[in-house]
């Protein structure tokens, strides 16, 4: 094995697809320049150190770049601009950190003019390496994208001591998992008995919900049952209620009743466990609160150590990253696409072809294969033909999920379910398509239209809260919070420092700014606060309250709908193997995350996808590691 994994990284060395942190000083002695530019999460501040011509040191400062995203170009490039002697875009042609990437070399260009010279003569190209070919590499198992469900996989098939080589596309880890910003659902574990049970409408409202189900087997057998467990807990009120079954439900219900009950059943009864293994791999989602969709507080989140919340994928995908790195029987190559699946004389999965940034082909044979490339949200001419509605619409996806997976299972035989079904996720920023969380309204936001009034129950399912909102005129919404939920949530204060967000001392103040009537506003603004004060929404039937918006100042983010999420994908059973048309395994093929259909049906909840990531990666990594002799 040992062997193996001295190609392998040889290999990956070979390739550009791993790469070195530098080490700065700075020695005052010698010639320098620095320069401050705007980049994605506030100011970035490159320093240039000049011996003579020749570039002895450079130090990046961005803050506010994201973890696992622009943090990687602050980290990695200080190296290559002294290698290169110059600078070097080291993820040219992909379209990762774009904004980070443009400010550092901008600043970089100015330093260097600050440090007296002239920032043309410094511009490089990267090396393509010559002495590369194509090759063929062995592992026990190779998996198919670097991101949530990919890593999870990895990390399974690797404790359970197979060798493992984890490939991905784009030239840093984390696919849309990075960008996942709400949380993970898990029901029945120890972080939600530490909350104080305040949401009996929640469920009555699902139990309801459920007689419009009457003709859903699934449905209307775990809504007796959660109708039994919620009757019981009202006669002995202990500890925080929810149930598994409630969580399925709740799923289903979502879902419009389309989701395959099997693999909404793993979900929900491998989700506390799944908690459990994400804090034993050092990733803590201790806060509980509540998201769309959901009747009781089920989201699990992260918090800093100002015990303020933050984005659950930049939280976490690093610390993915960092295990993966750890794993001596676990080799990660990134800028590697799959091309093709590789297929023996008896039908099963044996290993892929992969190509290069520099156009050479890597084949990999293995004993089994696990697709976990995600979803095609970010290739909208795959998502048009699935739903034509979607035309011209925003994407929140990262730049690598294209449905390559799909389509190269497909190549093989592999069947496909709900592939029409699309997300559109209600409140994305309305010129840069940034994703804003669902968690500000589980936190207390709502939404007002341009004439200043709310329009929908704001904690309902993504479907219908977008539909509501292209209802409204110029179908775009602001979203609104005040300074209390600001200061309890770095993910807000990011929105801030990014410049998304409209601020005014008065709720008139702000409506000012936003250009929407003073007086409407303000009165939705009062009247929303005594429905929280009633906990009573006699308007829109919300049930979700969390606190009055009335700390000033106030602030407002434009929002509208976007694709968020391809609930259609590879059809699996709820060992993750893939299957074929006719419903039966495709042996040495395993799938799992957003590249799967059948868990989500019509509607993903949010805070369902992590929770899908980390549960059926880690069986897919656990069967695939079984099914090797
Ligand atoms: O709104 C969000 O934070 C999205 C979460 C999710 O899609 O699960």
């Amino acid at each position: 094995m040992k062997k193996l994994f001295a190609v392998i990284v040889a290999l990956a060395m070979m390739l550009g697809c791993i790469s070195a942190f530098a080490e700065t000083t700075v020695d005052t002695n010698l010639t320098n320049g620095t320069a401050t530019i705007k980049g994605f999460g506030g100011d970035i501040t490159v320093t240039v150190i000049l011996d003579g011509e020749s570039i002895k040191d450079v130090i990046i400062e961005g803050p506010g770049e994201t973890e696992g995203i622009g943090q990687k170009i602050i980290d990695e490039w200080p190296l290559a601009f002294v290698e290169y002697n110059g600078i070097v875009d080291t993820y040219s042609g992909a379209t990762f950190a774009g904004i980070t990437r443009a400010a550092v070399i901008e600043a970089m260009r100015q330093a260097l003019q600050n440090a007296g010279v002239n920032p043309d003569d410094y511009m490089r190209e990267m090396e393509k390496d010559e002495a590369a070919g194509d090759v063929t590499v062995e592992t026990d198992i190779v998996v198919v994208g670097a991101g949530g469900a990919g890593m999870t996989a990895a990390l399974t098939a690797s404790d359970a001591g197979k060798s493992v080589l984890l490939i991905e596309s784009q030239p840093a880890v984390g696919g849309n998992s990075v960008k996942s910003t709400g949380g993970m659902n898990a029901a029945k574990t120890v972080y939600q008995d530490a909350n104080e049970f305040g949401e009996s409408a929640g469920v009555e409202k699902t139990l309801k919900a459920a007689e419009a189900y009457s003709d859903n087997e699934a449905i209307t057998a775990l809504a007796a049952t959660v109708k039994e467990q919620w009757e019981a807990w009202q006669a002995d009120p202990k500890g925080y209620f929810d149930s598994t079954e409630l969580f399925a439900l709740d799923t289903l219900i979502g879902g419009k009743g389309l989701n395959d009950p099997e693999l909404v059943n793993t979900l929900v009864n491998n989700s506390a466990a799944a908690i459990e293994y994400l804090d034993s791999i050092g990733i803590h989602l201790n806060n509980v609160a509540a998201f769309g969709g959901a009747s009781v507080k089920r989201i699990h989140r992260p918090v800093n150590d100002e015990g303020k919340v933050v984005s659950v994928g930049a939280y976490t995908v690093p610390l993915l990253e960092k295990a993966v790195a750890a794993r001596d029987n676990l080799a990660l190559m990134t800028n590697l696409t799959a091309t093709k699946l590789l297929v023996d004389e008896s039908g099963a999965v044996c290993g892929l072809e992969a190509a290069t940034q520099d156009g050479y082909t890597v084949t990999v044979k293995a004993k089994a294969v696990i697709l976990a490339t995600g979803g095609f949200g970010a290739n909208l001419d795959m998502v048009v033909q699935y739903k034509p509605d979607l035309a011209g619409f925003m994407t929140t996806n990262a730049a690598g999920i294209r449905g390559q997976g799909i389509l190269m299972a497909v190549e093989i035989g592999a069947d496909t379910v709900d592939m029409e079904q699309i997300q559109i996720h209600p409140t994305v920023q309305a010129d840069t398509a940034s994703l804003i969380t669902e968690g500000l309204r589980g936190d207390g936001a709502i939404l007002v239209n341009a004439n200043g009034e709310r329009f929908i129950d704001e904690v309902g399912t993504r479907d219908v809260v977008s539909a509501a909102e292209i209802a409204q005129p110029d179908s775009f919404s602001w979203l609104v919070v005040d300074q209390k939920m600001v200061d309890a949530s770095s993910v807000i204060q990011g929105y801030i420092t990014r410049g998304l967000m409209f601020q005014g001392d008065t709720y008139e103040a702000l409506a000012n700014e936003l250009g929407i009537p003073a007086d409407a506003f303000a009165a939705t603004m009062e009247k929303w606060n005594g429905y929280v004060a009633d906990k009573n929404d006699p308007d829109f039937g919300r049930t979700s309250f969390a606190q009055p918006l009335d700390t000033a100042p106030y602030y407002a983010v434009k929002v509208t709908a976007g694709i968020h999420h391809t609930m259609g994908g590879l059809k699996i059973d709820s060992q993750t193997h893939v299957l074929n048309k006719e419903g039966q395994i495709i042996p040495g093929l395993f799938a799992a995350g957003e590249v799967t259909g059948g868990v989500h049906g019509g509607n993903r909840l949010g805070g369902n996808a992590v929770a899908d990531f980390v549960v059926f990666g880690r069986i897919a990594g656990q069967e695939a590691a079984d099914s090797i002799k």
